[in-house]
């Protein structure tokens, strides 16, 4: 796992502790009581009610977890418009969306709020923990109970295998996978981001993914990639460009 010896759980000597213990326990990390003298850059804990990463610059500043808020200039009201490159590419007839990449969920939740049925996979443990977290603070905010919705149930595991084994094919499959940067310090330098690609790193097994979920998916995947990258697929369908990214369609039949 890429991020051993680089992460271990903290606590800060509040809240109860069994709950950092099993943390680290189910992650086979380290549990540390103070970030000195130890040789972790990163490290998870529980703070502001939000499971959270930080790296030595965030400890005083209080750290990363899935945000689950509306992006800047969303709609508010459920289900927001199905509006922009993005649904473009998802398609507004879509009903189901596997997300095969979810990372920290700013796609998935974003297709969630637009009203679509989201199903996610993560690989990375760390980044389940902070998904699973996530979720459950969705479940709690007064939009998601009202309107009586689930929050997106959460796969585990490489979806290369996990696609295989899908019983009812979904209408899309979703893919942004890491690509490398085209400069140090360009497409990714968002904080959030930066960490994900030092601790998970890039993955290396898109094409096996993007085969992996067009033998899945019952109409369409969509692939988010930089503008510089070539399309994962070989010649897409249909393209729609965004900022500084492309959605690549690949239609099945
Ligand atoms: C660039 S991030 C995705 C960001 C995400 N779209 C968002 O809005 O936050 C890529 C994520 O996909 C995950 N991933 C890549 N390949 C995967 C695979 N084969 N199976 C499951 N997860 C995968 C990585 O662990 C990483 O967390």
């Amino acid at each position: 796992m890429s991020h051993q010896n680089k992460l271990a759980v903290l606590f800060e000597g509040s809240g109860d502790v069994s709950k950092f213990e099993e943390l680290a326990e189910r992650l086979n990390l380290p549990l540390r009581q103070s970030t000195d003298q130890n040789s972790e850059a990163f490290f998870l804990t529980w703070r502001d009610g939000c499971l959270k990463l930080l790296d030595k610059e965030l400890l005083k500043k209080g750290g990363l977890s899935v945000d689950i808020e509306p992006r800047n200039g969303e709609q508010r009201s459920y289900p927001a418009p199905k509006e922009g490159a993005f649904a473009q590419a998802i398609g507004r007839k879509t009903k189901t969306v596997i997300d095969a990449t979810t990372g920290w969920a700013q796609d998935s939740l974003c297709l969630f709020r637009m009203g679509y049925d989201v199903c996610c996979i993560e690989r990375s443990p760390m980044m389940a923990e902070l998904l699973t977290d996530a979720f459950e603070r969705l479940a709690r905010e007064s939009w998601v109970q009202k309107c009586q919705l689930s929050p997106p149930i959460l796969m585990t595991g490489n979806a290369i295998d996990i696609l295989k084994t899908v019983e009812t094919p979904p209408d899309c499959i979703y893919l942004d996978p890491m690509f490398p940067p085209k400069r140090k310090k360009s497409a990714l330098s968002k904080k959030s981001m930066t960490i994900l690609q030092e601790l998970v790193g890039e993955d290396v097994d898109k094409i096996e993914l993007f085969e992996a979920a067009f033998a899945a998916t019952a109409k369409r995947v969509v692939v988010k990639s930089p503008d510089y990258a070539e399309p994962l697929g070989g010649k897409p369908n249909e393209s729609f460009s965004g900022k500084l990214l492309r959605y690549d369609v690949y239609l099945k039949n």
